[in-house]
């Protein structure tokens, strides 16, 4: 037994599980666990990946100033009040460090994002997750759960691993009644993929107010999820709080030519929403017709519930069988359910074509 003890509340988190990668060691026909992009990263990305190499000996620009200018021209930001990460997973680490202690509250959706639980036991908080409706957050039961403790408030939008989103009108109301010393953190991963014209990432709210900062990522729409790069939109305040604790080049010098050729690659980005826009209503309607339950979703994945947690594992199994692997989301407290990233048109083919043959067999 060591003598060693970490900080109080660190052995009570339950380390977070990546998606599989690999179907009993070997190569998976179709890697559905991860919500990565469907297409692959832009060529074009790709070779800026590659022309990086005769750089491998220099730092990176440490402030990503490039990249942060690519962003800012891309959405229409001040570049100014971007932050680079290491994945936006390193920022809402870095925004939960940065903003909650022992004592304090983060206060997420029931069946939101798991990190932020994660994140807040880290540094000692305690994760107050507010119920959902129907596996949507719900801003009135968020509301009811705000304390004289709750210090972030972290939405995802649109959410993982439901699909669900909350509308413009709704995250306003969620935000016009928060305290303002609480931070709002809107988490919009999947933003690229939802054409809703009563959605909105954030951007608008961010600057419109100084208690929300909204995160995005290379990962998703873009392809770049190997790489790590995500970022930030935020109050100057919350970027200065964030630019003292961040690691001096936390994104690496691939990492950053890449992305910023990825945002220019427009086509290639169009490509990655036009195969999400076909593929994610096919599959959903097609596993309707199986008897099974697709949640609506907006992202680029669908949670499919089977009806109880052995069924949901029987089919895990199954479609592993046949090498394609899709989430268990028992950790999410959905253990009836399955979350597939929507693929390719023949990735998506053979999971129709697998769990047509799973439903004839397990009725
Ligand atoms: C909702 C949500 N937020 C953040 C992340 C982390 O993304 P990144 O690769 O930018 O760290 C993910 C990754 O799956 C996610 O689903």
């Amino acid at each position: 037994m060591s003598a060693l003890t970490p900080r109080p509340g660190i052995m009570n988190i339950a380390p977070y599980v990546p998606g599989k990668d690999s179907v009993d060691g070997n190569e998976p026909i179709a890697k559905l666990s991860s919500n990565e992009s469907a297409v692959g990263p832009s060529p074009r990305a790709m070779e800026a990946y590659a022309a990086a190499q005769n750089e491998l000996h220099r730092y990176p620009d440490g402030g990503s100033e490039k990249l942060r200018a690519a962003i800012g021209r891309h959405y229409g930001l001040d570049p100014t009040r971007i932050v680079c990460g290491t994945g936006s997973d390193e920022l809402l680490n870095l925004l939960v460090r940065a903003y909650l202690g022992p004592g304090d509250e983060l206060l997420y959706s029931q069946f939101g994002f798991l990190m932020y639980p994660i994140n807040a036991q880290g540094v000692g908080a305690t994760p107050v997750a507010a119920p959902e409706k129907d596996y949507r957050a719900d801003v009135d039961a968020m509301l009811a759960k705000v304390t004289n403790r709750t210090r972030v408030v972290a939405i995802v939008n649109p959410n993982n691993p439901t699909g669900s989103y909350l509308t413009k009108d709704e995250v306003r109301r969620l935000h016009a009644t928060l305290p303002k010393n609480v931070l709002l953190i809107i988490d919009a991963a999947y933003a690229e993929y939802v054409s809703r014209n009563d959605y909105e990432s954030g951007i608008d709210l961010v600057d419109r107010t100084d208690n929300v900062v909204m995160t995005r990522t290379f990962s998703k729409i873009y392809g770049l999820a190997g790489l790590r790069v995500g970022w930030m939109y935020g109050p100057a305040a919350v970027v200065d709080v964030i630019g003292r604790l961040r690691q001096p080049f936390n994104v690496n010098l691939a990492a950053q030519a890449a992305a910023i050729v990825a945002l220019e690659d427009i086509a290639h980005t169009d490509s990655s929403r036009t195969n999400n826009d076909i593929w994610l209503p096919w599959l959903s309607a097609e596993l309707t017709k199986l008897g099974l339950k697709p949640l609506p979703s907006v992202a680029n994945f669908v949670s499919v519930g089977f009806g109880s947690k052995e069924r949901a594992a029987a089919a895990n199994d199954w479609l592993m069988k046949d090498g394609l692997i899709p989430r268990m989301i028992a950790a999410y407290g959905m253990p009836e359910f399955l979350r597939i990233t929507i693929g390719t048109e023949a990735e998506m083919k053979l999971v129709q074509a697998s769990l047509a043959r799973f439903v004839a067999q397990n009725k």
